[in-house]
């Protein structure tokens, strides 16, 4: 039960003197519906939750979400032809409802469907007893079929993740709320391979200073809000077509630029210091990807669910990319306290 240290069967290098990303392994297949006293659940609970803010992955040796043989394989049965540029198969589990697939009957997208829910379902109840105070705040957000090899997968710059990135959405601003990430590698045979980086913090210090990287913190103009043009068209659209849009923070702006500064950055991208990890076969992994800095190397078919966790349930508030900024640039970066609906 609880955390261990990191098993040798994982490859670990370069550590360097950074606030580098360590792995967690986690014995526990329950999400803490196990016996055992509740005081010491408690305790071990808010351990993952401190592990994790503080750039940290929780790995599990052995996937804690039971994917029954047929569904697993019907998913490995799953190509994207023509998709090449298409990343992912989104379920979005408020709406219940699968987007980005390509030339599916209705048969197998009733299917795929029917699995992603089920997937979202199990992840959402397996948080809900390993980190309790996260998940009564969290927001279920979009889960996701991941059915490419990720070697050489062409895409655009900004959109490879092959390349160090911390997350930031473009469609879906956070204001400020941080990204928790469970991933599944579902393939039998071959492990997902991550690189990761310094944490956060020590990016945003070196990058992000007030006159480190002239652009990174316009100034924005009095009640505009300087997006990309990639976000400025989403928005554009969505007024469009009648969905209620809420600008993105000035913090969500910078994550954006931050997220394609450092796709860009190649000198950043060849001598950061470098750890790489595998995931193998039927194991889960847990990581807030707002703050660990990371690229997938290679894999081929995972399932994925985000959460987004409100910075008033963090255990470590000052590791947050929203506190970090804020202190960096030494004013507010969102209308803080302002309580969002997002259902
Ligand atoms: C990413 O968020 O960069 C993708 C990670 C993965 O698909 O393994
Ligand atoms: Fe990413």
């Amino acid at each position: 039960m609880g955390i261990t240290r990191p098993s040798a069967e994982l490859n670990k290098c370069d550590l360097g003197g950074h606030d580098m990303t360590q792995l967690i392994p986690v014995q526990e297949n329950t999400g803490g519906n196990s016996n055992g006293p509740v005081g010491e659940h408690a305790a071990r609970s808010l351990s993952y939750c401190e592990q994790l803010e503080e750039g940290n992955i929780l790995f599990f040796a052995r996937s804690p979400i039971a994917i029954p043989e047929s569904d697993r394989e019907f998913l490995l049965s799953q190509r994207q032809s023509g998709a090449a540029y298409h990343k992912n198969i989104a379920y979005r589990p408020q709406e219940d409802r699968v987007s980005g697939l390509v030339k599916r009957s209705a048969g197998d997208q009733e299917r795929l469907r029917t699995i992603l829910r089920n997937y979202s379902k199990q992840v959402t109840q397996f948080i809900g007893g390993l980190l309790p105070s996260y998940a009564c705040a969290a927001h279920v957000d979009f889960a996701s079929f991941r059915p490419q090899e990720e070697r050489g997968r062409p895409a655009r710059l900004n959109a490879r993740n092959d390349l160090l990135h911390v997350d930031a959405f473009p469609t879906r601003p956070t204001y400020g709320d941080r990204t928790l990430r469970f991933f599944t590698n579902i393939n039998p045979t071959e492990p997902r391979v991550w690189l990761t980086s310094e944490t956060f913090e020590g990016l945003a210090q070196r990058f992000a200073g007030p006159h480190a990287t002239p652009g990174l913190f316009p100034t924005p103009a009095k009640g505009a809000s300087p997006l990309n043009s990639v976000g400025k068209s989403l928005r554009r659209w969505a007024r469009a077509v009648g969905l209620p849009v809420r600008p993105a923070s000035p913090f969500d702006d910078f994550m954006r630029r931050f997220h394609n500064f450092l796709k860009q950055n190649s000198e950043f991208q060849a001598t950061c210091p470098k750890t790489r990890w595998e995931f193998p076969p039927n194991s889960s992994w847990i990581v807030l990807t707002d703050a660990v800095s990371h690229a997938v190397l290679s894999g081929q078919f995972a399932l994925e669910q985000t959460f987004l966790i409100p910075r008033s349930v963090l255990v470590l508030p000052e590791k947050a990319p929203i506190n970090i900024l804020e202190r960096l640039c030494g004013r507010p970066l969102t209308d803080n306290g302002t309580v969002i609906n997002r259902s």
